[in-house]
């Protein structure tokens, strides 16, 4: 079983105090903080870009997990790279295999790690199937990008199962991060079905203790983890 990980999204914390969001989750013990880019094209909202990134970097040591929603990554990767991005994870829906092959030579040059994410419909195309060594991590997205606080759309979870399936079988070591309407109540369901990576927002920001919430999430997920047993 990959190592659980916890990577509250700072998307639903006080936007003007980002500081004290980073804080809290170093505090509550995430082993990264999960960074959401929006450009309001990709997705229907406008949250943060690189400039955001950088200022935060010098705050804190935890592992910063960039998710892309930009329509043209190939802009702007060097500058969340050079913002201090550890891994920057790129829709699927707004690439193609030639640039996926150039965003990875970029990414990889910088020593960093990539990762592809999957809007609900979006299943995995061909050409990424036969890249899937070159990630770190490959991200479902369990409610349509835009906004924290929305409800987990249960439908993607044939598909945690069936990529999670698919990475074990071809003896991958890709974390399956999930992304989308995760709390103490179902963080277990996801695991279950293979997920190894929590994002949580409104699951941990919006709850009144953030600080207990990763602890929570962290507990609840371990016990389906055990459940799993070695898979
Ligand atoms: C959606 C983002 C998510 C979101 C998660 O566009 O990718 O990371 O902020 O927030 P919650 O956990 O509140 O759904
Ligand atoms: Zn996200």
């Amino acid at each position: 079983m990959r190592q659980i990980k916890i990577a509250p999204s700072i998307l639903a914390y006080d936007l003007g105090n980002l500081r004290e969001g980073l804080e809290i989750a170093s505090r509550g013990g995430a082993d990264q903080i999960h960074l959401d880019v929006i450009d309001g094209r990709f997705a229907p909202n406008i949250t943060f870009g690189p400039g955001t990134i950088k200022a935060l970097r010098p705050r804190s040591k935890i592992k910063f997990d960039t998710h892309l929603m930009i329509s043209d990554p190939r802009l702007y990767v060097d500058r969340f790279i050079e913002a201090g991005s550890d891994l920057l994870t790129f829709q699927a829906e707004a690439l193609d295999a030639a640039v996926f092959d150039l965003l990875h030579a970029v990414v990889h040059s910088k020593k960093k790690e990539m990762g592809l994410a999957l809007k609900p419909e979006t299943q995995l195309p061909a050409w990424a199937e036969e890249r899937l060594d070159r990630l770190s991590t490959l991200l479902l997205l369990t409610v349509n990008p835009g906004f924290s606080g929305q409800k987990m759309d249960v439908s993607v979870f044939p598909k945690i199962e069936k990529l999670s399936r698919l990475v074990a079988e071809k003896g991958l070591e890709i974390d399956i991060e999930v992304d989308g309407g995760i709390d103490e109540e179902n963080v277990h369901e996801v695991v279950a079905r293979g997920g190894n990576v929590l994002v949580a927002g409104a699951g941990v920001y919006g709850r009144p203790d953030p600080v207990r919430a990763i602890g929570g999430l962290r507990e609840r997920a371990a016990t389906a983890a055990e459940g799993r047993g070695g898979s």
